[in-house]
């Protein structure tokens, strides 16, 4: 079979990686990919919300199976594109992606179905917002209605953080016309818990952790994501029966409910509350950097999971790795402001376990820089120690000047060693 990635980063590279070990795939193609991801398939110089274009190439090259990594291009409608042109695609409709991009329908979902998430108000007034915070106790937790690239959720400290995040959202209409969810703030680890989702059908992967602030210690500002591990020591066996049964199944069984049934990666960012585990959003994919940690302890063939969900077929249980996994990025000195690229980087044939590319690519005979999150060092072991030692001594073999990385990825499991 053919197989067609679409989208460019880390998340796209380890799905590659997953797709490249099973025997019916024979070919893999990748729009747009990047240098790392070219060594392991085709790129095409297609944008991920170039619908038509990533539709006609489908059908022109034969695509057998086509796989959305990044939310813009499921809000650009690519899976409904492809569906109506009878063409095979894993991923939700923009109807279901909505439980991403629409902050507000998730939190109306999971009131009417009794999800457990954080109680909210939702509002498209600033006056209205302002004197509804005024009223509540600090943090308050402001997420503008909409996608945001991961900016849209300010947690305020002060009132005047408050103030001047609402004056964004609602007044200045810096993310374009919207609303904001306010929300009552939760305390307790988080992490991440995806799902291969068809309609009813809920196929549990195993649970990984981001690390979403940019330096040691959980400091600095939020990024898109620093590092990730998988397992997690912190959620025992019941909670994550709960979080299976009481919040994926009955959220997927919720879309089914509003005519909505979602097929594709159903993201649970979820938080481990003196209350229970809790919701702190959805998304409608997979997650990064979660899947590169994720997916290298997939021991099924994905290409049988991907096909059976996209053909809303029985699939057979996922079979995983116990072993341990454990990844750093390595992000463009700045990162999440402004930063330079461009910088050349080295000695990644030294490396002994698996680097993921997120923002690379190629100039002449060299690989450069050429995002915010540059790779993303995988390292695996018997147990989360080994797997982070394997991944800082790969680390260190990288070159570059331009870049910076965390070394205390997975803290929050080895706090209790
Ligand atoms: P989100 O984009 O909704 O995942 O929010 C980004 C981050 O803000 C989350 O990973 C949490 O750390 C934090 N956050 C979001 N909602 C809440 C909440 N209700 N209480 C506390 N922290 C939150
Ligand atoms: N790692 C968080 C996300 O993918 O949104």
């Amino acid at each position: 079979m053919k197989v067609l990635v679409i989208g460019g980063g880390g998340r796209e590279h380890a799905i590659v990686d997953a797709l490249s070990r099973s025997p019916q795939v024979e070919k893999i193609y990748c729009a747009p990919g990047n240098a790392g991801i070219a060594r392991q398939a085709e790129c095409v110089a297609i944008k991920d919300t170039e619908v038509e274009r990533l539709r006609d190439f489908a059908r022109e090259q034969g695509i057998g199976l086509t796989v959305v990594g990044p939310e813009a291009a499921l809000a650009a409608g690519v899976v409904d594109a492809f569906r109506d042109a009878g063409l095979r695609i894993f991923g939700p409709t923009k109807a279901a992606t909505r439980i991403e991009s629409s902050k507000e329908f998730a939190k109306e979902l999971m009131a009417k179905y009794g999800i457990p998430t954080a109680g909210y108000r939702a509002f498209a007034d600033f006056d209205e917002a302002m004197a509804y915070v005024r009223r509540r106790p600090l943090p308050a937790v402001l997420k503008y209605d909409g996608l945001a690239a991961g900016k849209g959720v300010v947690i305020a400290e002060t009132m005047e953080e408050a103030e001047a995040a609402l004056r964004d959202m609602l007044l200045d209409d810096k993310f374009g016309e919207g609303r904001v969810v306010v929300e009552d703030y939760l305390t307790g680890p988080e992490f991440s818990f995806m799902c291969f989702v068809s309609g009813h059908r809920v196929y549990p992967m195993v649970l990984a952790q981001d690390h979403k602030r940019a330096y040691d210690g959980d400091k600095g500002p939020n990024t898109g994501g620093m590092g990730a591990y998988t397992p997690l020591p912190f959620v025992t066996k019941e909670d994550e029966a709960f979080a299976l049964t009481e919040i994926m199944q009955r959220t997927a069984d919720a879309l089914v409910a509003e005519g909505v049934p979602f097929t594709g990666v159903l993201y649970g960012g979820l938080m481990k509350t003196p209350q229970g585990i809790k919701v702190i959003e959805f998304n409608a994919r997979f997650g990064d950097p979660e899947t590169e940690v994720v997916l290298p302890r997939m021991k099924s063939d994905i290409c049988d999971v991907f096909c059976a969900v996209a053909d809303g077929r029985e699939a057979a249980p996922i079979v995983w790795d116990d072993r341990a996994a454990l990844g750093i990025v390595l992000a463009s000195k700045g990162y999440p402001g402004s930063y330079e690229k461009g910088a050349v980087i080295g000695g990644l044939e030294c490396i002994d376990g698996t680097v993921y590319h997120m923002g690379t690519k190629v100039d002449g005979d060299r690989i450069v820089t050429a995002g915010g999150r540059v790779l993303f060092v995988v390292g695996r072991g018997a147990t989360l120690a080994e797997a982070r030692q394997e991944a800082l001594a790969d680390v260190a073999r990288v070159e570059c000047d331009g870049l910076f990385h965390r070394t205390d990825i997975g803290h929050c499991a080895f706090d209790g060693e």
